[in-house]
């Protein structure tokens, strides 16, 4: 087991009647806040009169930066950097889902410093330091409320990179689980099934860890299991939106990953078909994770499978370990593509053979992708991707 280092500097602000902290959380940083948010599905809700009330209560000034695209552009983070600059902003407010708040964090960290944003997502420069951010989380999905990663798109490029800084922890999240009510069953579904990832991708680890931390983690996946097909059903039940939002975060803020190696698989793929065809990240992850998990059971890692199936899944520990692998395969692929009624290959999403070599080329960056079920070559990934067709 490895030692480790376990920090989350968020101030988590959950439920319901929460929303009047907000004025109090933002003045702590100044008067002048830059809010940033999506397409405009917070109009729609309703919650952008809410937020600018509640701004307006605390005497701040309130700037405004909108139209962050799902998957976010460089190309937004560095105009919103700018407006930063110009109007000498205190506190960023994202008030949005993953893509919304990771534009932020990088907008703060531009706002802070000379040099391109895209330098710090391509590791040419440092983040030294950001601007504070606070979010209003509206879409369970990503963790992104919680955690110090952005992740951004250049589509002059087709590239979507992973950052990662200290500085870029939200300084205070409000995770109020009825701004999630609207989510579309799309986005709950492909929401559920990225929280899913980011679970399956710590578990799935064949090093020694800590027995608490699997058990919390077989929690939180039974959770998404329980709670997905029940919000789907019921958008505006807050158990299920509750449990769901609490999971997102959990999944992803460093706590289950204590003890073992970050070692990511699925996601570094992923990212490369959605710098391509722009998916929904969510939905990338639904097709490949069970390929992926197929592809890497062996006689080596089928422990792990047979430890999955039979603590999330309940299947009958009395059957042979391979047989509850493969069965928990056959469950995990119910879940995603019955249950929560995703697309299941690339041909129907519209993914072409023809990218294959290039985008397995990039996820494993020309040599070997350490995935926690064992190295993948480009010939790995390229496999995994005939699997998906
Ligand atoms: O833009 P608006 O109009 O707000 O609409 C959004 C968007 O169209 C809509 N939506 C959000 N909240 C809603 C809502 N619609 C109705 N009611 C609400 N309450 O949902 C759509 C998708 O939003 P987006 O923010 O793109 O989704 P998500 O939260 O899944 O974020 C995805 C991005 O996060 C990255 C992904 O790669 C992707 O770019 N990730 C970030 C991570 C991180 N920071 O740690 C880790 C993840 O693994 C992931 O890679
Ligand atoms: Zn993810």
């Amino acid at each position: 087991m490895r030692d480790f280092i376990y920090e989350i500097p968020v101030k988590v602000y959950f439920g319901r009647e929460q929303f009047g902290h907000l004025g109090q959380e933002l003045s702590r940083h100044g008067k002048k806040v830059l809010l940033i948010y999506g397409g405009g599905s917070i109009k729609r809700t309703g919650l952008y009169d809410k937020v600018v009330s509640e701004i307006e209560k605390a005497d701040l000034k309130l700037y405004e930066y909108s139209g962050i695209e799902p998957n976010p552009r460089i190309d937004s983070v560095r105009k919103g950097a700018q407006l930063c600059k110009e109007e000498h902003i205190d506190v960023l407010l994202a008030v949005g889902g993953g893509s919304t708040i990771d534009a932020a964090k990088y907008m703060a960290a531009a706002a802070c410093a000379d040099c391109d944003p895209w330098d710090f997502l391509e590791k040419k420069a440092p983040v030294k330091e950001a601007l504070p951010i606070v979010t209003i989380l509206t879409l369970a999905a990503t963790g992104s409320e919680m955690d110090a990663c952005g992740v951004i798109s250049n589509p002059e490029t087709h590239d979507k990179i992973v950052g990662m800084s200290p500085k870029l922890f939200p300084k205070a999240s409000f995770l109020d689980p009825t701004n999630t009510y609207t989510v579309s069953a799309y986005q709950t579904a492909c929401g559920a099934a990225d929280i899913m990832s980011h679970v399956i991708e710590t578990y799935f680890n064949m090093e020694d860890g800590l027995y608490m931390l699997d058990c919390f983690m077989e929690g939180l996946m039974q959770t998404v299991v329980k709670f997905a097909p029940v919000a789907l059903r019921d958008p505006e039940n807050y158990e299920a939106r509750a449990n769901l939002m609490w999971a997102s975060s959990w999944a992803i803020n460093g706590f289950i990953s204590g003890g073992r190696s970050h070692l990511w698989s699925c996601h570094p793929i992923e990212h490369e078909l959605s710098a391509i065809y722009d998916i929904t990240h969510g939905l990338g992850l639904a097709i490949l994770t069970p390929r992926w998990m197929e592809y890497c059971l062996n006689e080596r890692t089928v422990s792990k499978y047979y430890q999955f199936g039979t603590r999330v899944f309940g299947i009958d520990a009395s059957l042979e370990p391979m047989t509850v692998a493969r069965k928990s395969i056959e469950l995990l692929s119910e879940f995603f593509f019955k249950t929560l009624g995703l697309k299941s290959t690339f041909t129907e999403v519209g993914i072409q053979k023809k990218d294959f070599a290039h985008m397995a080329q990039k996820a494993c960056e020309g040599d070997v992708l350490q995935s926690g079920l064992g190295p993948l070559k480009q010939e790995d990934i390229e496999k995994i991707f005939e699997m998906c067709l």
